[in-house]
């Protein structure tokens, strides 16, 4: 069983999108389990189970209370993504990871956020987890050069990085206030680009994990 956790000290970052969309991902590989650790807000439960009849996704979802209430949680299955609440900091981040098979990062390159993330991770460094990968999400296209300047300072900083970025697309707000996967947003072909650009992540997850 693979673990694969999404936190961050921030809110407002792709955790939630992240998640979900791995996930979709995942589960065309092995039989996956999304588990919703954000228990307050709900957004990748919320998302997943909105639309009753859609047969898109492919994985199971549980709420975290329900998921650790198993005798055995995550038995069965190949993947199980854990989304959490935002306000995570590095002692709790270090643990996370320590019970994970990944812990992915996510963050917007908003310019002023590098330093406090550089903050945050420098004790997972210092404490040798080595097990986590910083996502950028949300990356506005060129010529805004926000996610390459970020990519930059987080990698002068040493920490590990996705080698692929998330783009910035409306496709997918869009897609959770339908209810669905991102890759099935009708008419908008950044959907599929979003889409795919969560593929090239799922594969880097692959290549770690396996
Ligand atoms: N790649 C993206 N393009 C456009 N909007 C995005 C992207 N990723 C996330 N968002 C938006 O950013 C907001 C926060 O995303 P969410 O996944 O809920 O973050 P978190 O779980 O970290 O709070 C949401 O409105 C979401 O639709
Ligand atoms: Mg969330």
């Amino acid at each position: 069983m693979n673990v694969i956790s999404v936190a961050s000290e921030k809110g407002g970052v792709g955790k939630s999108t992240s998640a979900v969309t791995l996930a979709a991902h995942f589960a065309g590989r092995g039989r996956t389990l999304l588990v919703d650790a954000d228990e307050r807000l709900r957004s990748a439960w919320n998302w997943t189970t909105k639309k009753e009849d859609y047969a898109g996704w492919g994985f199971d979802v549980l709420l975290y209370s329900d998921f650790v209430a198993q005798a055995e949680p995550g038995q069965g299955y190949e993947f199980v993504v854990l989304d959490t609440k935002g306000g995570e900091g590095a002692s709790e981040l270090v643990a996370l990871a320590r019970n994970s098979s990944l812990l992915i990062i996510p963050t917007k390159p908003d310019g002023v956020s590098a330093d406090g993330l550089v903050a945050t991770l420098q004790p997972l460094l210092e404490q040798n987890v080595t097990n986590y990968r910083v996502l950028l999400t949300d990356v506005p296209p060129a010529p805004n050069s926000d996610g390459l300047d970020m990519r930059l300072e987080l990698d002068t900083a040493g920490i590990p990085l996705f080698g692929h970025s998330i783009r910035h697309a409306v496709a997918v707000s869009k897609a959770a206030r339908e209810g669905i996967c991102v890759r099935d947003v009708k008419a908008d072909r950044y959907a599929k680009l979003v889409w795919m650009d969560y593929e090239l992540i799922s594969r880097e997850v692959l290549n770690y994990v396996k």
